[in-house]
């Protein structure tokens, strides 16, 4: 686990697209995951993956595996929780 956790407005996430060399983010449940080491292992590829890269993933995510338990796959790729876009950053 990353030692403290980030907190991402949706402007920011956005930026986090997996696209011009930087990773990909994406928001699940409220939290914050670094998808880009997960990128090569994902089952259904790297292209169905990033379609959830720089935005809120739980449609798409829901849409296609609702069972799958991602908090458990992805705690080491969780670094931060999504706030709204005006909270104070301290
Ligand atoms: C399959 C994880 C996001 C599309 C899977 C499987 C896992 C997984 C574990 C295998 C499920 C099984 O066989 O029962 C994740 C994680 C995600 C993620 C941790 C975190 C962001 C997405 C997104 C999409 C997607 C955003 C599409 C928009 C698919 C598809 C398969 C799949 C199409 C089926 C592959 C197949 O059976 O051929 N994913 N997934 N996934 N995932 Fe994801």
């Amino acid at each position: 686990d990353a030692p403290y956790l980030l907190r991402v407005t949706p402007s920011q996430l956005k930026q986090m697209n997996g696209r011009k060399g930087r990773d990909a983010w994406t928001a699940l449940g409220g939290m914050v995951y670094n998808i880009t080491p997960y990128v090569p292992f994902h089952p259904g590829g790297k292209g169905e993956l990033l379609r959830c890269a720089g935005k809120d993933g739980n449609k798409l995510f829901n849409e296609v595996h609702s069972w799958v338990n991602y908090d458990n796959m992805l705690s080491a790729c969780r670094i931060g929780i999504m706030v709204e876009e005006n909270a104070s950053t301290v």
